[in-house]
């Protein structure tokens, strides 16, 4: 069985890594939402993509600049200019509270590719604790010395090497590492990159899947995740071919 991830969200409709978003993907009958996680300059874990606010917002600057109430005084959703009233950068504390007696399960990337943010490891940790969402949360990055380092505190976590590009050896990869879970782009899984997975028993969960044809070609290919930004649309291209 191939599970429905909503990428950021109901990104594909709704502003992405919002409470809107993640809510829409519940509703949307999603399995699991992916969204993003970085820091503020008072140490506080937030939802967003970007290093910069820039594209998302109203606003302009680093992230890591920002501290939590000036971050939240911005308009994450003015790209939709009105459509959806007023969207804050949602803390990671209140995905938390949302998600916390949901039948979801979350895929927290920590978004470390530019900016380390050394420390959220720690922060992302004792959230999960705190919301006992222990055995609900994969956490992946592009960034593969945040999962070892990450793993380091919590060693029971669920853990993927993110990649976007044509690894040769992935599945050997991940499996030296020990990490269980391999999150590539879904353009490199032909089938002979797949066959290397499978042989070192990765589970494979792959982004971003937004058409019916993707979905379909993955699906047959045993892959275990599409992560996508319109999850009514992998809902039904699964449900025609699960049941
Ligand atoms: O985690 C899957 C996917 O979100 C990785 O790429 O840039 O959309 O965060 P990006
Ligand atoms: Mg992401």
């Amino acid at each position: 069985m191939t599970r429905n991830f909503a990428h950021r969200g109901y990104s594909g409709k709704y502003p992405e890594n919002t409470t809107l978003a993640f809510r829409k993907a519940v509703e949307a009958g999603a399995d699991g939402i992916e969204l993003d996680v970085q820091l503020t300059r008072d140490g506080e874990p937030v939802i967003i993509h970007d290093e910069l606010v820039d594209r998302t917002t109203d606003g302009t600057g680093r992230v890591k600049d920002f501290t939590l109430a000036e971050l939240q005084a911005l308009d994450a959703s003015y790209i939709y200019t009105g459509q959806y009233g007023r969207n804050p950068i949602p803390t990671l504390r209140e995905y938390c509270e949302f998600v916390k007696d949901l039948p979801i399960v979350t895929n927290i990337e920590m978004k470390t590719g530019v900016y380390e943010y050394l420390g959220m490891e720690e922060k992302v940790w004792a959230m999960i604790q705190e919301y006992h969402l222990e055995e609900k949360v994969i956490i992946s990055s592009f960034n593969h010395f945040t999962i070892l380092r990450m793993r380091e505190i919590a060693p029971k976590l669920k853990y993927g090497f993110l990649s976007e590009t044509w690894i040769v050896g992935a599945g050997r990869y991940c499996h030296e590492h020990g990490v269980p879970c391999y999150h590539p782009m879904f353009r490199n899984l032909t089938h002979e990159v797949v066959a290397e997975l499978k042989k070192y028993g990765l589970e494979i969960n792959t982004y971003t899947v937004n058409t019916e044809e993707d979905v379909r070609d993955l699906a047959a290919k045993g892959i275990d995740t599409v992560i996508g930004n319109f999850p009514e649309l992998t809902r039904d291209v699964l449900a025609s071919i699960q049941g």
